[in-house]
């Protein structure tokens, strides 16, 4: 039987990451391709979950999120994100299932097919099929290792076509870029004269190091009327599975978002908007902890690489690592991932998978650090034995 499926789903492939997770299922091997975390969701909102279950909120809730979880981010984001402005919860905030659905919904909702979007690169592996999803066009512009630099010309380049909207991952995956203020101004600039949107992804805003500060390009000055800033829970809080994420908008863009919300999932997990409640009153302690956790994670590796001569590009922020490989004697990106696996039982993501041209990513995989100790020591003796068979 041939079938004949939507041209639509043709551009884009089975998942890189996933396909990892599978190979490293087969060969029980321990997962640095996927970026969940090890660590644990804290116990109160564990427990706020459960009793959410327990008392019977098992129904619907209203599509755009329940009221007081929808005023709990608006708090946190005034905290945190837009230098003191509250968005409106009753319009300006919608409780999406998941960052990956906000991103989607956001997209569906301000692109047009044909339209062209800018996409920084490597990029996480989501936006393309997104893009594809509305029948758009990416316009790639380079960040340049070891720094990540903004390549200047591609972006003017790419701002000369007159760009629907840009699509901005700050902390970045697979990156571990921060975009520094100065950059966010450039960009916004350019928005602003070619009437560009912003849809940023802001899910890695408290990991970040080396004393770096997370920024909101929605609160710098004329931006708040463009940009959908999405968040979620699944990073912050260690739940990736229970699918609570959020959109922040102008509401000219969140009435649109919230009809392609509205249709595609109807709502995010009612118990688990009840536990986001407790999670977002957590205190500023909470958050700082977390980084100190993960940057005590990813200086241990960056000694442990350093230690095998591996190179490694440093991350500034989110919780992945992207190591060069050129010297191992393999191949390629894929050839390394599979002989990692299968030898040593560590699965990565080859680079190639965060470029359009996979040849621009051939000389470097990643990893996922956000692990608990104790598998991370396991990392540092499979590597070791890798190197030295
Ligand atoms: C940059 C980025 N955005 C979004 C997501 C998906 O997050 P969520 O679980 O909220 O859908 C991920 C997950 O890896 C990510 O790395």
């Amino acid at each position: 039987m041939e079938y004949s499926v939507a041209k639509r789903t043709e551009s884009f492939q089975e998942s890189v990451i996933r396909k990892m997770t599978r190979v490293c299922q087969q060969y029980g091997g321990i997962n640095l391709a996927q970026g969940f975390p090890e660590k644990s969701a804290p116990e109160e909102v564990i427990q706020a979950a459960l009793q959410a279950i327990q008392g019977g909120n098992n129904q619907y809730s209203i599509t755009w999120g329940l009221p007081a979880l929808r005023e709990a981010v608006s708090q946190k984001v005034s905290r945190f994100n837009l230098n003191g402005r509250r968005p409106d919860p009753e319009k300006e905030v919608t409780i999406t299932c998941g960052s990956s659905e906000a991103i989607v919904a956001s997209l569906l909702a301000l692109v047009n097919p044909g339209e062209q979007v800018i996409i920084f690169e490597p990029y996480y592996e989501n936006y393309l099929p997104g893009l594809a999803l509305c029948g758009a066009a990416p316009l790639f512009v380079p960040l340049r290792g070891p720094e990540w630099a903004i390549d200047m010309k591609a972006l003017n380049k790419a701002f000369s076509r007159n760009p629907k909207a840009l699509i901005l991952n700050t902390p970045a995956n697979p990156s571990g870029k921060v975009f520094l203020r100065e950059e966010l101004e450039i960009i916004a600039r350019l928005c602003l004269k070619h009437g560009t949107y912003v849809i940023t992804d802001e899910i890695y805003e408290h990991i970040i190091y080396d004393g770096l500060k997370h920024v909101s390009i929605a609160s710098l000055p004329g931006m708040w009327e463009r940009t959908a800033t999405i968040n979620g829970c699944s990073k912050t809080y260690s739940v990736t599975g229970w699918r609570v994420g959020y959109v922040i908008a102008p509401y000219g863009l969140m009435s649109a978002i919230r009809k392609v919300h509205d249709y595609m999932v109807v709502a995010a997990p009612t118990p688990f908007q009840i536990a986001a409640i407790t999670a977002m009153a957590l205190p500023d302690s909470y958050y700082w902890d977390m980084g100190e956790h993960y940057r005590e994670q990813r200086d241990f590796l960056l000694q442990i690489f350093q230690e095998l001569s591996m190179p490694v590009l440093r991350p500034s922020g989110a919780y992945y690592m992207m190591i060069r490989i050129d010297g191992l004697g393999y191949d390629n990106d894929e050839a390394l991932a599979m002989a990692l696996v299968e030898k040593a039982g560590l699965a990565v993501v080859p680079g190639s998978s965060f470029y359009h041209r996979p040849e621009d990513g051939r000389d470097k995989v990643r990893i996922c650090f956000a692990k608990s100790w104790e598998t991370l020591h396991q990392v540092k003796e499979r590597m070791e034995k890798f190197l030295r068979s």
